[in-house]
């Protein structure tokens, strides 16, 4: 099961809960928990978890708005309606998309668990569901928990990839409900173009299936790339919503605010669970979070370049190591098909586990993504450039034999400022591979 710790329950638990597929991160995260409680300073690369700082103008917010004791009572399960207007007029300034904050915006706690809560409002038994092979897993994983099936479809970004879905569309029955997309794509990275978000609603629309894209790392884009949003194309808040995130180019992680946008139904279906669950975030989070989307605009572009940096220096290392490597245009990780040399036969599981045994290197193998991730792995640009090389040396010394570089301390390379992986902070204990 997911969720870290594959023993069985010793109690019944529920059936949604047991058809949850296996966690096949488990193995590795508890090899990395189990290095670092032996002292190693191992260099994580596994996860796609900010280490950089929130925007400081936006945590000097939150420390006021937390003084105001009329912060300090229940809130509104959908967020707070200037929440709400501001990540709508974020929309238009940076897609052109109109969107009315009363209607077509709903605020998440981040949008994990939005997206969750949506399976749990639109699926139930027998319903089935679309989703690219490899996936970020909580779109498997959330579609099994809420009753629903998985259709996997190896991932494109192309009119290959939309032929076969179509091909589904056109014979499965019941037909699925729901298509899901990610681009830019994580773990792949892959990106699109307009034109493949045209043709996926005019596909929704001729099947009348609806549509969800997870726009997480829509501004985490490089080289000039501008990434198109879904809600951008005509006709698409007719058949469907976007997720979008302060986590990524915010550096805003741990403050879980997201948001779900476009079809009024589908918002309102979300919003719905959620009012039954849920009193909203504790408000500061919600004010401080209305300035960091007011005035945060050159923060992201800044962060973005940060990325697009290391993005370099490890294509760079990869390269050299012998990989073949495409450098992406966007998102947070580098997709790197791992030499057949250096896999030695194994599975990328087996491998990830080799090298954070052997180079203390964590990197999410592609297996964990699904099984067209298998012989690659995810690499995450959350070190910095000196840690990014320390890693690409120790990966070098246990891949291709060559004299281990010694590391002056624990702690090489890593800012003084960053208590980043210290065993004595919270993050060892939630820096799970495979977010
Ligand atoms: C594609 C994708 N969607 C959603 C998320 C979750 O983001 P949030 O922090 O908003 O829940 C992630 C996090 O890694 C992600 O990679």
């Amino acid at each position: 099961m997911a969720g870290g710790n594959d023993t069985p329950f010793k109690i019944e638990v529920s059936t949604r809960i047991k058809r949850l597929p296996p966690y096949l991160f488990a193995r590795i995260n508890a090899l990395k928990a189990a290095k670092r409680r032996a002292g190693h300073d191992v260099i994580d690369l596994g996860m796609g978890n900010p280490i950089d700082p929130s925007p400081d103008f936006v945590v000097e917010k939150l420390t006021q708005a937390a003084h105001d004791a009329r912060n300090h009572r229940y809130s509104v399960s959908v967020g707070l309606y200037n929440l709400r207007r501001e990540a709508a007029m974020k929309y238009k300034r940076r897609y052109g998309v109109e969107l009315d904050p009363e209607t077509e915006v709903v605020a998440t706690i981040g949008s994990k668990e939005g997206f969750s809560h949506l399976m749990l409002a639109l699926l139930g038994a027998g319903d089935t569901v679309v989703v690219g092979d490899p996936a970020y897993p909580i779109h498997m994983y959330a579609v099994a928990l809420a009753g629903g099936n998985v259709i996997s479809v190896p991932l494109g970004n192309d009119e290959a990839f939309l032929a076969r879905i179509e091909h589904v569309l056109k014979n499965l029955y019941p037909r699925p409900k729901l298509l899901i997309f990610n681009y830019p794509h994580n773990p792949s990275a892959m990106t699109v173009e307009p034109l493949f978000y045209e043709q996926v609603v005019a596909l929704a629309t001729k099947y009348g299936v609806l549509v969800i894209s997870d726009f997480a790392y829509g501004e985490t884009c490089f080289d000039g790339y501008h990434a198109p949003s879904f809600l951008a194309t005509p006709g698409a808040k007719e058949v469907g919503v976007e997720f979008t995130t302060m986590s990524k180019p915010y550096n805003m992680a741990g403050w879980r605010v997201g948001f779900c946008c476009g079809n009024s139904e589908m918002v309102r279906a979300l919003s719905t669970i959620k009012g039954y669950y849920d009193y909203g975030h504790f408000a500061p989070i919600q004010v401080a979070s209305i300035l960091a989307l007011r005035q945060g605009d050159d923060f992201v572009r800044r962060q973005a370049d940060v990325y697009q940096k290391r993005r370099d220096v490890l294509v760079a290392g990869l390269r050299k190591l012998g990989w073949h490597v495409e450098s992406p245009r966007a998102s947070m990780f580098v997709w790197a098909k791992v030499a057949e040399k250096h896999l030695m036969g194994q599975g990328t599981i087996d491998f990830s586990l080799r090298l954070l045994e052997e180079a203390d290197v964590a990197v999410a193998p592609g297996r964990g993504f699904g099984e067209n991730g298998e012989g690659y792995v995810r690499i995450a640009l959350v070190e910095n450039d000196l840690r990014i090389k320390q890693a690409l040396r120790q990966m070098d010394a246990c891949l291709n034999g060559r004299k281990k570089h010694q590391r002056p301390s624990n702690l090489a390379g890593r800012p003084a400022e960053d208590p980043g992986h210290d065993e004595s902070t919270v993050h060892d204990q939630t820096n799970i591979i495979g977010g």
